[in-house]
């Protein structure tokens, strides 16, 4: 088990877990972790929403999440992209760590722009690939951060089996798209090879 944790494992997807907590709005009802994996963080954000699903169309990921679930939390087994049980405007809070890059970026984002209730969260934890000398420089700078995290933390390790796919979109791609498709988002790009961006959607009648 990692120190300072009580995480199982760390990789550079759980490194993140603490900013979607911390993103997650106060009174949060319903909360929806797209492509779960394991249900590592959906079980975190049981603590901090009444109800969480966890949704991930891996057979494997799910039965894994369903070796350990809370009272409120629920694991479906279904592509978050058409499966008709997740209501859409349905959940205050809806975060997606290293999964949007599964699909084409303007397809799942706007299924999570549906997914979000009006005046709910949006937050995505992603990745993508370095075309600038800048890209480069910056990825360089995560290696040594990496290299002790993982020293810290019993090393970098995640479920076995957990499908995992190479981004098709450069950062700057990925920031501009993102902008686009949601005004007002707040992109920041990390260290360790990720970007956190979160949304809020207007209430309804809002401009
Ligand atoms: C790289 S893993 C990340 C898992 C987890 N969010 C984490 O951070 O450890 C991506 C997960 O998304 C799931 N996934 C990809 N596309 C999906 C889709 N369309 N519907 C549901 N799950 C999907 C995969 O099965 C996989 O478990």
């Amino acid at each position: 088990m990692p120190a300072h944790t009580n995480d199982p494992y760390w990789n550079h997807n759980v490194h993140y877990h603490p900013a979607v907590l911390a993103a997650v709005p106060d009174d949060c009802g319903t909360a929806l972790d797209v492509g779960c994996g394991d249900g590592l963080l959906a079980r975190k954000l049981a603590s901090r929403a009444g109800s969480v699903t966890g949704v991930d169309r891996s057979p494997d990921m799910i039965l894994l999440a369903r070796r350990d679930v809370p009272p409120n939390v629920t694991f479906l087994e279904a592509d978050y992209l058409d499966d008709a049980s997740l209501p859409e405007g349905g959940y205050d809070f809806v975060s997606a760590v290293a999964v949007v890059h599964h699909a084409a970026f303007e397809a799942a984002v706007g299924r999570l722009v549906r997914l979000t209730a009006p005046g709910g969260r949006l937050m995505i934890v992603g990745l993508a690939y370095n075309r600038t000398s800048l890209d480069w420089v910056i990825s360089g700078c995560g290696v040594p951060a990496s290299r002790l995290h993982a020293l810290l933390r019993g090393g970098k390790r995640g479920p076995v089996g957990m499908p995992i796919e190479d981004s098709t979109m450069h950062w700057g791609q990925v920031r501009k798209t993102a902008r686009q498709l949601l005004p007002g988002c707040r992109f920041r790009r990390r260290l360790l090879w990720r970007y956190t961006l979160i949304w809020d959607k207007p209430q309804e009648g809002d401009s």
